[in-house]
C-alpha cells in the first residue's frame, strides 16, 4: 500500500530502526523496490529526485504516476518522496502530483538564503500537509557538482547551526553531512559517529544519511542503531548493480534485440541490493 513519508520516518525512530529511501529513475527500479521491500519484509521509501525529472523530460508526473501505482499494489508500506529539490517551481508540483513530502535543497546557498527560502518551502508545504526535509552543510558528489573537501568549513554540519536550522525553518527531518559523500560506487565513505551524535543530541527532528551507497554495512549499522540517524538515502548501489548485470547479461549474449532479456537482471539486481540495505537499516538482516 501507498502510505507516507513522514509516518514511515516516525515509526522508524520510535522503534530505533532506520527507513531507507531508494531513487527511482526508471519503473524498473519503482518495481524492484516494492520486490525487495516484500523480500525483507519492512517498508521503504521510493524518491524521485530532479535530476530524475530532468532525465524524463522535465516531466513529473509520468514517473510520479508509475511509482503511486506500483506502491498501492504491493504489500509492502510504501511511501513517495521528491528528493533534492532546488526548483520551486517542481516543489510546487508535489501536492498534485501525490507526493506527501519533499526534500527542498537548499544547500548551496548561504546559510541565511538556505533559512530563508527552506522556511518558505516549510511554509508552502505545512499549509497542505507536505513534511519536508532540507538539508544543512554540503554532502556534496552530485553529478555536475565540483568535488568538496568533506573537511572544509561549513562542509560538515554544526551541531548548534543544525538546532538554530531547524528552530529557524519548522523543518520535519535534516539531511546532515557526516562524512558520506554522493554518487561512489565503492563502500569506503568513513562516518564521524561523533558528530551524528551530537547532531542527534542537539537537533529534535529525525536525521537523514544522504550518498549511503559509499558506506560499509558496519557504518551504516552503527550510524542507525548507536548513533541515532533515521532515513537512509540509497541511489547509486541501484544502479552500479543493474548496469553490472546488463553488462554481463549483453557480454555472453551478443545477439538478440528484446530489452527484456537484459532489463530483467538489472532490475533482479537492483531488488537483491535493495533487500539486503533494508535488512540493515530495519532490523531484519539475514
Ligand atoms: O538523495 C539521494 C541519496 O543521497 C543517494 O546517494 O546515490 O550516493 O547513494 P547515493
Ligand atoms: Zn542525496
Amino acid at each position: 500500500p501507498l502510505v507516507s513519508t513522514g509516518e514511515l520516518v516516525s515509526a522508524a525512530q520510535a522503534r530505533g530502526h532506520g527507513i531507507a529511501a531508494f531513487n527511482v529513475i526508471t519503473l524498473e527500479h519503482a518495481e524492484a523496490i516494492a520486490a525487495g521491500a516484500e523480500r525483507a519484509g519492512a517498508p521503504a521509501i521510493l524518491q524521485i529526485s530532479e535530476n530524475a525529472v530532468k532525465f524524463h523530460g522535465g516531466r513529473l508526473a509520468p514517473i510520479a504516476a508509475a511509482a503511486a501505482a506500483v506502491a498501492r499494489t504491493s504489500a509492502a508500506p510504501l511511501a513517495l518522496h521528491l528528493d533534492h529539490v532546488e526548483s520551486v517551481e517542481l516543489l510546487h508540483q508535489a501536492h498534485e502530483t501525490g507526493f506527501g513530502s519533499v526534500m527542498f535543497d537548499a544547500s548551496k546557498l548561504s546559510y541565511e538564503e538556505n533559512v530563508r527560502a527552506t522556511a518558505a518551502a516549510v511554509a508552502w508545504g505545512h499549509e497542505r500537509g507536505v513534511w519536508i526535509e532540507a538539508e544543512l552543510g554540503k554532502v556534496g558528489g552530485k553529478e555536475g557538482e565540483a568535488p568538496l573537501d568533506a573537511h572544509a568549513p561549513g562542509v560538515r554540519t554544526d551541531p548548534d547551526e543544525a538546532a538554530a536550522y531547524v528552530r529557524a525553518t519548522g523543518v520535519d527531518a535534516l539531511a546532515v553531512a557526516v562524512g558520506s559523500s554522493h554518487a561512489m560506487t565503492e563502500r569506503t565513505a568513513a562516518l564521524d559517529h561523533e558528530l551524528i551524535g551530537r547532531l542527534r543530541d542537539a537537533v529534535p527532528v529525525p536525521l537523514v544519511l544522504h550518498g549511503s551507497s559509499g558506506v560499509p554495512d558496519e557504518e551504516i549499522r552503527r550510524a542507525v542503531t548507536a548513533s541515532g540517524m533515521v532515513k537512509i538515502n540509497v541511489g547509486t548501489a541501484l544502479n552500479t548493480a543493474f548496469t553490472g548485470a546488463v553488462r554481463a547479461h549483453l557480454a555472453e549474449h551478443t545477439t538478440g534485440v528484446d530489452p527484456r532479456k537484459y532489463i530483467a537482471p538489472g532490475r533482479e539486481a537492483m531488488t537483491d541490493v535493495i533487500s539486503h540495505f533494508l535488512g540493515l537499516v530495519s532490523g531484519t538482516a539475514r
